[in-house]
């Protein structure tokens, strides 16, 4: 039988950090011995979902296609780590019933915040309205209502996000 192993699905708004935590926590499981895959948005819409875009309908089949291949590696024995902004509780609600063995993180951050951080440029572009249907600023996010870990990444460190989340994964089992 495979080792039981589960899906970590982070949401929240681009910026929030989700990729950044999502890899530490990749390193971590590694390091315990376990197999583990990362689905990033970014990487994803390059090859799994290249050609969507940004409607509602687009983000939801991304976030489908995601979840597909969680269930699939998640129910062989493999950690599988998602990171995509994963903008409607609906179909985040969705995997997480169809994966089972689920545990959803929210980076939270204000908006202020990132668009400060704004690595990308993308807050500037899309306030300036460069860019339309940005999420956060003039499209929506569904925030988690059961979310098992919050991440305040404007208020914790890396390593407490981190923290976060590897005790959640061993106070249900899996670590
Ligand atoms: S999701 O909504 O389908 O979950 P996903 O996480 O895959 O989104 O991709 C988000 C990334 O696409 C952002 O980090 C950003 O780099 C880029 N992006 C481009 N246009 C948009 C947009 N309109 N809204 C949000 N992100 C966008």
């Amino acid at each position: 039988m495979a080792e039981k192993a589960c899906t970590i699905w982070f949401t929240g708004l681009s910026g929030s950090g989700k990729t950044t935590i999502a890899h530490v926590v990749e390193d971590a499981l590694r390091k315990a011995g376990k197999k583990v895959e990362v689905l990033d948005g970014d990487v994803v819409r390059t090859n799994l979902s290249k050609g969507l875009g940004f409607s509602k309908e687009d983000r939801d089949t991304n976030i489908r296609r995601i979840g597909f291949v969680a269930q699939l590696l998640t129910r062989n024995g493999v950690f599988c780590i998602c990171a995509a902004i994963s903008p409607y509780r609906e179909v985040r609600d969705e995997n997480r019933k169809r994966i089972g063995n689920f545990i959803e993180v929210y980076t939270r951050c204000p908006i202020p915040v990132l668009k400060d951080r704004d690595p990308k440029g993308l807050y500037e572009k899309a306030l300036k309205g460069e860019i339309k249907g940005f999420t956060g600023v003039d499209d929506p996010y569904e925030e988690p209502l059961h979310a098992e870990v919050i991440c305040d990444t404007d208020k914790e460190s890396l390593e407490q996000s981190v923290a976060k989340v590897l005790g959640t994964l061993k106070s249900k089992g899996y670590l």
